[in-house]
């Protein structure tokens, strides 16, 4: 008997996996976003490609939701990409989807994405370091195992593939400006490793017990407004000197939700500290992370606002989106 036919779906995004440069030695220069999806696509799995095996039975579609820098990603675009995920995942053939999108806002939408999509089929983003057309480009390579990992994991996940590790868009952040491995998840670490296509997973990854519980979620994709109907948060930073002065300016534009990344396990300065009681009693929400590169912010009584456990500060604010949008839906 045949096996069945699969398919994995790979969404472009645009990003310095799909850039280009004016020269095959230029790796910093370049434009993101220049190469559509399905040209990436064929490089890594056209026809004269030898497949993992994990792929030997599945079939592939592209769509190009989006050709952008990741630094202009934007709530229409999530709001799109989120609802062609759904619909993806709906259709019982497709046990996966594997989005391309640039490192610079990588773990944000990863993480958005793994608050509003219901289905039980995982979602694994991949990118690139450089550009498509540099000699030694690591978008091939990272597509051709983020494929491969997305045939072989399990249930509902949304995961970040990128310089052989597997990362879960819980914990994974960009650490690093220009180095191939820019991502890194602290403490808890890669959830596995993708080498000459075999995957290893870490014995010591175990998402269920450490990911923190994110009560206020979830809004589905299909419940999200239009991108103009986003509630409007913002992250202020905690540093020396710092300012009540930003959050006040902030707070009469109508602000309606402030992250802070305070110092250390967020700590804040007394004046801004001021500055923000003042925004929570006329309304604002205020949540704490912290600025440090790792390692979650532990509550204790000296936290006068709220904390995310686990969560870093653009996480966080994602976080606070989607419970004003929920909240609001609920009423
Ligand atoms: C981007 O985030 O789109 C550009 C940078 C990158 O992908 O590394």
């Amino acid at each position: 008997m045949q096996a069945k036919i699969q398919k994995i779906v790979v969404l472009g995004t645009g990003g310095t996996i799909a850039g280009e440069s004016n020269s095959a030695d230029e790796g910093l220069s370049y434009k993101a976003a220049q190469r559509g999806i399905e040209v990436l696509l064929k490089a890594v799995a056209g026809s004269s490609q030898k497949l993992p095996p994990s792929l030997a039975n599945v079939n592939f579609e592209v769509e190009q939701v989006a050709q952008l820098d990741s630094k202009d990603m934007d709530f229409a675009t999530w709001r799109v990409l989120a609802q062609r995920c759904e619909f993806w995942l709906a259709q019982t053939e497709v046990v996966a989807v594997v989005i391309t999108h640039g490192t610079d806002t990588l773990e944000e939408t990863a993480f958005f994405l793994s608050q509003v999509l219901s289905r039980e089929k995982p979602i694994v983003l991949t990118c690139a370091m450089r550009p498509a057309n540099f000699k030694d480009a690591d978008g091939p390579q990272n597509l051709r195992d983020a494929l491969n990992v997305s045939a072989q994991v399990k249930g509902a996940g949304v995961w970040l593939v990128a310089a052989g590790e597997i990362h879960h868009s819980q914990f994974v952040q960009k650490v690093h400006p220009t180095r191939l491995n820019a991502f890194d998840s602290g403490e808890v670490g890669a959830a596995g490793k993708v080498s000459q296509d075999q995957i290893f997973w870490a014995e010591t990854f175990n998402a269920s017990a450490i990911l923190p519980s994110i009560s206020k979620q979830v809004l589905n994709a299909a419940d999200l407004p239009k991108a103009d109907e986003w509630p409007w948060v913002e992250i202020v930073m905690n540093h020396v000197q710092a300012s009540f002065k930003q959050v006040d300016l902030l707070v009469n534009a109508g602000v309606q939700g402030l992250v802070v990344a305070g110092t250390g396990n967020g700590s804040i300065g007394t004046a801004l500290k001021e500055g923000l009681l003042k925004a929570q009693r006329a309304g604002v929400r205020i949540r704490i992370a912290s600025r440090c590169a790792q390692g979650p912010v532990l509550p204790t009584e000296g936290h006068i606002f709220k904390v995310d456990g686990g969560l870093n500060a653009v996480k966080t604010r994602v976080a606070m989106l989607l419970e004003i949008m929920s909240q609001r839906q609920s009423h």
